[in-house]
Formats: C-alpha cells, structure tokens, sequence
C-alpha cells in the first residue's frame, strides 16, 4: 500500500496547475446517459473516482474513451443496455448517485445501490428520492438499492422545495427534469459552481435551464438532448488546498488556472488570518505576510460560504497560527476524523460535537499518521509541510480519488515529499 513521505522544510515557491474539477467532472459524466450522441469533457481531472465513473457508466452501456493521458473524456451512449448500478461499483464512490435522474429520464427506469464513499457521516439519499418523486417517479428501496419507475409517458414537470440545499440532489434533480415533459422548479437549489458547470454543459447540449447558480431552477423540458464538448471547470477545492501550502511552510506560490470567483469566502479567511491573495493574468497568487498566521473562526455552509471540502486543510494551516481558532462543521456531522492525527502531529485541538477548537502552537512535529478520507489526508501533508522532521501519511488510497499526482505538484514548488511503498 502506498504512502507518502514529507520531510518539512522551508519557504515554498513556484507554480502548481490546478486541474479540472473532480466534482463538476463527477456530474458532467453522468450527463452522458441523457443523450444518444457523443459528449466530449476536456479538461478532465485523472483520478480514480473518475475511472470508477467510468466503470460506472460502461457497465450501463456507455462506450468511453480517454485522450490525452486522460485528459479528455469521449463518451456515447447510443445504446443503453443495463438500467442497475450495481453495489460492487457504487461503494466505492457515493457519486454514482448521480446516474439515478439520468437514467430515470432517459429508459423510465434505474435501479441504484445505496451508495458509500467517505465515512465522514449518514449522508442519506432522502432529497435526492423526494426530488424525482417530485417529477412523478415513485422510489422505493429493497435489499439495499433504490428502485426507481416514472410514470408512463416518462416523467413529468414538478416543482420541488429542497429541505437543504444539496449538490447532488439538485444536479440529479436538474438532469432528469431537462427531458420530463413540462416546466420544473427547484426551489432551495444548491448554487455551487460545479452545478453552474453542468448546466452549462447540458444547455450546450440543447437543454433550456434558467437561475442556475441561484437558489431558484426553471427547467423547461425537452424532447432530446443532442451533442455536446464541454471544458470542465477548475478545481475550486484542489486550488484551496495548494493555496494553503505557502501559508503553511511560507513563501509564494502562483496557483495556475485559479480565480478568486472560486474561492471567495475562503481567500477572505486567508486574508483575514495575514494571507495575501492576488489575482493574476494566470492565476492566483499567494503569499502569507508575516512568519505566522493569525488564528480565524470559521464556519462551513453551502456555497458561497466556507466548503466543508476545505475545512481539514484549513484545520490544518491554523494549528499553527497566534491565538484561538473556532472552526464549526455545518454540513456533514462527522467530519473532524483528522483532528486526532494532527494531534500525534502536536497539535492542539479539543473536538466538542461539531465544533473543533484550535490552539495555535509554535511548530508541529512529523510523526506517522493515518489518513481516513480524502481531505483528511491531503491536510494530513499540509501539516506536515512545516513540521519538523518525517511525517508519513499512511493509506492514502484516499488521496488519489481527488488529488492528481500531490507528490509531484507539490514537489514542483520544493516541498520534500516522495510516494513510498510499504
Ligand atoms: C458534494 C461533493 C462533496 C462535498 C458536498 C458538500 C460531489 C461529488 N461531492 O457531495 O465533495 O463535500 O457536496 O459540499 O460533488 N443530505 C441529506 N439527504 C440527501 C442528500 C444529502 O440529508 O438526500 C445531507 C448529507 O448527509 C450532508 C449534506 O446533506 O450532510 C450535504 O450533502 P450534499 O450537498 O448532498 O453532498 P454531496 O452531493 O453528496
């Protein structure tokens, strides 16, 4: 199993690429089974969540290929031949989730798996099942998969109120309603940029959705979706996570392909905590001002506030800042699993329920720790960019669901990191 090694050492400098994003990409795929012509993705991220994706689709008929080392996505699905994502292949990742409105608007029909993914809480499928339920679907679960039938005639236009306002529920509920028969709304509708990016996509695929990227969606379905390519959006939480890297270890890093558009409620924080954060013609550029952060509160929400996606790497940055930090989990109610590790790292924290309370210290000190998800881990390497001595971060199959070669970006710009078989 691999792990990787960091030795920490000093000022940061130089340029990371920020790829597309893993999420956008995550939806985008999936958007494929909506149409009988091909859907090309360029920009794609090359990460193993997105070849169980893959996996995922071609196992319901779709035929997939990969350009450009990876880079770029063709998929078709002419033909549909299989209607249940099966359990073996949805564990693995709770995004295929999102082939449940597709496939419903498409064949009338999906079987889907419960899915699993991160163990970072319940995270149920209740919205997700109200959501095509609302477009006239009935769903019922047995022996651990959803079931799900529309009506004959296919789905209807309806209106939904989302209770919370969940990505996946809404971009589920988007897609399959871009082919119900009839004008659809969803009210309390996540507004994070990766839906903004598959509404793109579908509309260049002849869809008609408008307010997306505000909490109110109109879908005005439509008979077919034709052929599309589409750029995938940057990765707003692989750029969070390497702007931290000079925050933690100091210096100056340019994150290429990164806007401030992205990262808003998180640059504010940085700069609240002595980051400076400037846009340039290519990208972001970081720079922490002093020798040490100052600590900030912070509070995660749906977008635009804080991503939860960014709170273990920000955990990670304010071990080590002047004074107090408050950091609370909105969304997910399980989500501080990297706390005790960072601990045996020396730093201080006192978890209580969904709030974690950080006490600055002067250094943190290298030491084999575990990672138990993908941000953990990615905030597991963060800290130890800084840290005296060896870290090792141990299990971190994690990572390469989400992150892009992490040993070698962050090789680029100095780190002291190298992938290590055990
Ligand atoms: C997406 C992201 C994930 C991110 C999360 C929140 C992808 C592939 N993943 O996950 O990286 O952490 O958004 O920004 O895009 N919930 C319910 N019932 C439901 C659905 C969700 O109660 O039917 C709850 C979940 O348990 C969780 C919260 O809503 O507490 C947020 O979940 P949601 O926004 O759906 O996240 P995902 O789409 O799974």
């Amino acid at each position: 199993m691999d792990s990787i090694l960091v030795r920490g050492n000093g000022p940061l400098s130089g340029q990371v690429p920020i790829a597309g994003a893993k999420n956008a990409c995550l939806t985008l795929m999936p958007a494929t089974l909506l149409s009988e012509e091909p859907l090309t993705l360029t920009n794609a991220p090359r990460l193993s969540d997105i070849k169980t994706m893959t996996e995922l689709l071609q196992s319901l008929g779709a035929e997939i290929s990969t350009l450009q080392d990876g880079k770029v996505i063709a998929m078709s699905s002419h033909s549909m031949d299989n209607h249940i994502a099966d359990y073996e292949i949805v564990r693995k990742m709770r995004a295929s989730n999102l082939v449940l409105g597709p496939m419903l608007a498409r064949l009338g029909k999906a079987v889907v798996s419960l899915p699993g993914g991160c163990a970072i809480g319940a995270r149920p499928m209740d919205l997700h099942i109200e959501g095509m339920e609302a477009l006239g679907a009935v769903v019922e679960l047995r022996d651990g998969y959803l079931h799900a039938n529309a009506p004959i005639g296919g789905l209807k236009g309806g209106v939904y109120n989302m209770r919370f306002a969940s990505v996946g529920a809404t971009e589920n509920f988007v897609m399959a309603a871009s082919l119900a028969k009839g004008t659809s709304i969803l009210k309390n509708a996540a507004r994070e940029p990766e839906i903004v990016d598959l509404v793109s996509c579908l509309k260049k695929m002849g869809a008609q959705i408008e307010g997306e990227g505000t909490s109110e969606i109109t879908i005005q379905g439509v008979d077919r979706l034709g052929s599309a390519t589409h750029e995938v959006v940057t990765d707003r939480i692989e750029l969070g996570t390497y702007m931290l890297a000079p925050v933690i270890a100091g210096g100056e890093v340019e994150c290429l392909g990164g806007r401030l558009s992205l990262v808003k409620a998180f640059s504010e924080k940085l700069d609240a905590a002595g980051v400076d954060v400037s846009e340039t013609e290519r990208g972001l550029l970081v720079r922490r001002r002093g020798d040490r952060v100052k600590a900030v509160d912070v509070v995660t929400q749906p977008f635009p506030g804080f991503p939860t996606d960014l709170q273990a790497q920000m955990m990670a940055a304010l071990t080590t800042a002047a004074g107090v930090s408050v950091l609370e989990e909105k969304i997910f109610e399980n989500r501080f699993m990297h706390a005790p590790e960072l601990m045996r790292m020396g730093a201080q924290i006192d978890v209580h329920g969904g709030t974690a309370t950080v006490t600055g210290v002067e250094t943190l000190k290298g030491a084999p720790v575990m990672a138990t998800d993908l941000r953990a881990s990615v905030s597991l390497i963060l800290a130890a960019l800084a840290a005296e001595g060896e870290t090792l971060v141990k299990r971190v199959y994690h990572l390469d669901r989400g992150y892009e070669r992490v040993e070698d970006k962050l090789s680029q710009i100095g780190a002291h990191i190298e992938r290590v078989q055990e």
